[in-house]
């Protein structure tokens, strides 16, 4: 049957249709079954269909899952409370919208408007946001091998994703990430943290800026905040909110929704209560060395890398005899592992839920051994 759907995202299914999910897993109608090494679009940290977010929107859906952001409700108040609280800035105000983009262009628009200034830096191949003020132009793009970083008082803005990279797994140095923020701050202007998918225990701790040492004067997050329902939130610094121009305006149909705020406290409440960030941790670290083992027998393999349960695998290059990365991808779902790749850097990209298993783990290792072969 021809299909209405349009699909804008030039990929093609490597599961005809899923029927069902569960954990870390997807199932189809006919009884098939993949390892799910994306968690839906890096969402579902705690797993598919986790029953404590499944029972805490449904039934935040049967009170009242909108009402409108005119008014408030309690769940929203303590969802925020929460999150102000793991994201670290424990004073700060926190807004809850739908999507990783909207969060972090809203949190664009705050450094703007708070520091009236329009010059933004990030570090270059950075993806932030898929419309608006992130894919637009004004943008300093630094890089390792920028020696002096020129940024002078007139940035509102450093932007920094902590080393996701569009799903390639480049993390930035100390040097660059301290040394950025430290100058943009110290010149009056604001470190935003972009982490949408480094957040929620992805890179084995809270979130990825915690890796570094600085202060983030506005967080925006989203993907595993929901675990797979759609729910962002910018989280602003308490001096932040204070210096906002009274007359600033943000308003969007699902802002502060009850249904979203009760899946980011289901979230953290599951996070803490079955120590995922340190889960992340661990496994990332057992997921690594499994597949730098793979690595020391085929020699496809030229670089692993990653933090927690965020790895890209690099593939020899293509025109030097390596496999295509798409080629590994398909061979490794067809023995039942979903992973990601990146054909123009050849990588594969493993971003699993956190409850991902030691067993999966070992089992991805040796399909790899044989999609190699
Ligand atoms: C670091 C980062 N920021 C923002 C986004 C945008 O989030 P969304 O797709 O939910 O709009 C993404 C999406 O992949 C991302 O990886």
């Amino acid at each position: 049957m021809p299909s209405s759907r349009l699909n804008l995202t030039g990929l093609d299914p490597a599961v005809p249709s899923v029927a069902s999910a569960l954990g870390a897993v997807l199932h189809d109608d006919a009884g098939g079954r993949w390892v799910d090494w994306e968690a839906g679009v890096w969402c579902a940290g705690l797993g598919h269909q986790h029953p404590a977010v499944v029972r805490a929107v449904s039934e935040q859906l049967s009170a009242v899952g909108h009402v409108g952001y005119r008014w408030t409700h309690p769940v929203v108040e303590q969802a925020a409370t929460r999150l102000a609280e793991v994201a670290g800035l424990p004073d700060g105000r926190v807004v809850f919208l739908s999507s990783g983009s909207e969060a972090v262009e809203l949190a664009i628009r705050l450094a703007h408007a708070v520091t009236g200034r329009q010059r933004l830096a990030r570090i270059a191949g950075n993806y932030l946001a898929a419309y608006g003020a992130a894919r637009g132009p004004g943008w300093t793009e630094l890089t390792e091998r920028t020696v002096e970083h020129r940024l002078g008082p007139d940035v509102a803005a450093f932007v920094l994703e902590p080393g996701n990279a569009s799903g390639t797994v480049d993390l930035p140095s100390r040097d660059l990430v301290e040394s950025v923020a430290r100058g943009v701050q110290n010149g009056g202007g604001l470190l935003v943290v972009d982490e949408v998918t480094t957040g929620f225990g992805r890179t084995g701790r809270w979130f990825g800026y915690q890796h570094y040492a600085v202060r983030p004067d506005i967080v925006a997050v989203g993907k595993g905040a929901g675990n797979g329902y759609p729910v962002s939130a910018v989280v602003v610094s308490e001096e932040v909110a204070a210096r906002l121009p009274p007359d600033f305006r943000h308003a969007q149909s699902h802002q502060d929704d009850p249904a979203a705020a009760a899946a980011v406290l289901a979230v953290i409440d599951t996070m803490q209560r079955d120590g995922l960030v340190e889960r992340s941790a661990i496994l990332g670290q057992r997921l690594r060395t499994a597949l730098l083992a793979v690595a020391g027998s085929a020699g496809e393999i030229t670089e692993v890398r990653g933090r927690g349960l965020m790895c890209a695998v690099s593939l020899r290059p293509v025109d030097q005899g390596g496999p295509a990365a798409a080629e590994v991808q398909r061979r490794l779902a067809a023995a039942g592992h979903l992973v990601g790749a990146n054909p123009a850097r050849n990588c594969l990209r493993l971003y699993p839920p956190l409850v991902i298993g030691e067993e999966q783990i070992d089992a991805l290792a040796q399909a790899l051994r044989g999609a190699l072969a």
